[in-house]
């Protein structure tokens, strides 16, 4: 485990039964509330979106909004928001998705990528992979190209990575 992985896995707290029982929340409040953790994060991000010679970055609410704005900011990209549905005021396209138990749809501005924007998504958590599949086909129909995926933590028992291998189509999924 390298060091920055150390430091980042220290900051994630453990919470039993949370929201439910049997679920354990990865909470990273501790991690945000850490200037160095949050610090070296936000530069790992940002040197991959550097890397990927990404020109926006997207986060996903709610808590992929607070890592993406720091990397867009840091990389000297602009930052877009993937929201979910009703929250933003222009015109949208939206996408839907499978939860556990009924649906969720997520949206983004239909104007807020050019076509052929080259884009990294962001978010903190890659659990089942529904709402990262979700945005990279709202991505791809806004025109944009999605130049990878960058997560804080993957759960890789839930098998998120190769649910989104076709959406990914070769494009690398990084988890810190
Ligand atoms: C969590 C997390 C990811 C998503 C991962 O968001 O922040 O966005 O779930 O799950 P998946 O891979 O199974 O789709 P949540 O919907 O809890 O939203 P929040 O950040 O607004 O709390």
């Amino acid at each position: 485990m390298t060091s920055l992985q150390e430091l980042l896995l220290s900051r994630i707290q453990d919470v039993p039964d949370y929201p439910k029982p049997g679920i354990t929340f990865k909470d990273i409040t501790p991690l945000l509330a850490d200037a160095a953790a949050f610090t070296a994060l936000t530069e790992a991000l940002a040197e991959i979106c550097l890397a990927q010679g990404a020109q926006k970055v997207v986060g996903l609410e709610a808590r992929g909004f607070i890592l993406a704005a720091p990397v867009a900011v840091r990389a000297g990209v602009g930052f877009v928001p993937v929201r979910k549905a009703g929250k933003l005021p222009g015109a949208t396209l939206g996408q839907a998705y499978e939860l556990e138990y009924g649906t969720a749809e997520i949206e983004i501005h239909a104007d807020a990528l050019e076509q052929g924007d080259k884009v990294l998504v962001i978010d903190d958590v890659l659990a089942t992979g529904g709402t990262a599949e979700a945005s990279v086909e709202l991505i791809r129909r806004a025109g944009g190209e999605v130049t990878g995926l960058a997560v804080l933590m993957e759960l890789g028992f839930l098998n998120g990575r190769e649910r989104l291998t076709p959406a990914l189509a070769g494009a690398p999924l990084d988890a810190l």
